[in-house]
């Protein structure tokens, strides 16, 4: 009769053990009663980033890597991306459900109140260089928050909590068009609480004098791409603002962590490092030269790979569909032809074939960005407008869960072993 156990032989003593088995997992810590003696610590797991461990329960996300499934709470990816806005998936994944009619207006109208920022963080961004990166300034002024914000340390109150995330919410699109402002030397535009949420950011940033000719295609495709990025389960940046969080720190310091991780070049930053690459590559008659570099290890095909998809990430192939209604409106980015090939060969050559690697949701973002008249570097900044609704829903949850404690993992020690001191004349 089948048991939901592992049973476990240590070959070290011949002793025999058995572990419950739920969830398809067994708990790391039930290897802790494996030792030689009464002195051993206990059987550890080796997990260096976190390839086959699970570090929470989570019921926001569901990925199925090799089917190129993404659903928030239940709610395939495409029909979300098809049929909501983005205010609705960040309710969704903070609280579980889509909102009804009154819960969404209340939601909203909770956003708007709050879209405004003290204005000494105008004061924080006049310290920066004109050409500070834009994540760079992101992460600190977020971050700074907390200083305007000190009740937010109050985080267990479910309403001082929601007070916090509707904070963050609403004034994102607030400081990263302030920062877009910052690079081009432009005077800040102020919220407008006349507009939705997406029509105020892109009023924020590319309004000049006041006018802004609001194209709704262009607003769409922002939108749909913002919902593509809201969650994705415990990537690089979640699981730091996560780790973080569970220090019982505020939550904008936690959230200025996962926009510090959201910055590198192999999770967010990689929609801006696909653009430089396709800068370089120039032309379509240097890509095979390009392809061969890569094979060989010298660099990365950007914008291509994912730790979770084995297969054609859903979100590329949506956002593929968002590039022709973009281009549509702006014209051809002369890139994109140079992507269409890259994508070509690269999915026809073995190499890439073997490893499971296709196109990721940066490899066609950032095309679009541009074509909406966004520098290169304030593309990640768009990354953590869109994962903002994911970084809080995954605090939240963090801090509900009973089962987590500060995070804390355990190591390997390699280094030496106990030696004395030896004074500086005697080194060396
Ligand atoms: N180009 C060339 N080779 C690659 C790539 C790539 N983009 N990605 C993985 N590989 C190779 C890698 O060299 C390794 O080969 P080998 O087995 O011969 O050593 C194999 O594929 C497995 O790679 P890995 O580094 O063990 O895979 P990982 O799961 O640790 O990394 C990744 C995932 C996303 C960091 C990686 O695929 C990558 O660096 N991609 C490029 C950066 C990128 O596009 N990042 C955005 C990810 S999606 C959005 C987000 O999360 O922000």
């Amino acid at each position: 009769m089948a048991k939901d156990t592992l049973s476990i032989t240590d070959n070290r003593t011949g002793q025999s053990y058995e572990v419950p088995v739920s969830l398809g997992t067994i708990k790391a810590m039930d290897l802790r009663q494996v030792k030689v003696d009464a002195e051993d610590f206990g059987l550890m797991t080796y997990d260096p980033a976190f390839m086959n461990t699970a570090a929470c329960k989570s019921a926001i996300t569901f990925i199925d890597g090799d089917k190129g499934i993404l659903r928030y709470r239940g709610y395939p990816i495409e029909q979300l991306a098809e049929r909501a806005s983005f205010l609705e998936v960040a309710y969704l994944l903070a609280e579980g459900e889509l909102p009804t009619a009154a819960e969404l207006e209340k939601w909203k109208s909770d956003i708007t109140y709050h879209t405004y920022v003290h204005t000494n963080i105008i004061k924080f961004l006049e310290g920066f260089r004109y050409d500070a990166h834009p994540m760079g300034m992101l992460l600190g002024v977020v971050g700074a928050l907390s200083t305007f914000y000190p009740d937010a340390k109050n985080i267990h109150d479910p309403a001082n909590r929601y007070l916090q995330r509707v904070r963050l919410m609403a004034k994102i699109p607030t400081i990263a068009a302030f920062l877009f402002r910052h690079s081009r030397g432009l005077p800040y535009e102020f919220p407008r609480n006349d507009l939705d949420y997406i029509g105020n950011f892109v009023n924020m940033t590319f309004s000049i004098g006041g006018q802004h000719q609001a194209n709704p295609v262009l607003q769409r495709a922002l939108e749909i791409l913002l919902i593509l990025h809201a969650d994705h389960e415990q990537n690089c940046s979640t699981s730091a603002v996560r780790a973080v969080g569970s220090s019982g720190v505020d939550p904008f310091s936690a959230i200025s962590a996962g926009i510090a991780a959201l910055y590198g070049p192999l999770h967010g930053g990689a929609n801006e490092a696909v653009l430089k690459m396709l800068d370089e590559i120039g032309e379509k008659k240097n890509i095979p030269a390009f392809i061969e570099s890569v094979k060989a290890g010298k660099g990365r095909l950007m914008g291509f790979g994912h730790r979770v998809y084995k297969s054609y990430d859903p979100r590329a192939k949506l956002i593929k569909r968002v590039a022709d209604d973009v281009f549509r409106e702006t014209g051809l980015n002369p890139k994109l032809d140079i992507a269409l090939e890259l994508e070509r060969i690269a999915l026809e050559d073995d190499y890439f074939i073997s490893r499971k690697l296709y196109p990721n949701v940066d490899f066609y973002s950032g095309l679009i960005y541009q074509a909406m008249g966004y520098p290169t570097e304030y593309f990640t900044v768009l990354f953590a407008l869109g994962r903002m609704p994911g970084w809080l829903a995954q605090w939240e949850e963090m801090l509900l869960d009973k089962e987590q404690k500060i995070a804390r993992p355990r190591q390997i020690y390699t280094g030496s072993g106990e030696r004395p001191f030896v004074e500086i004349g005697k080194r060396g």
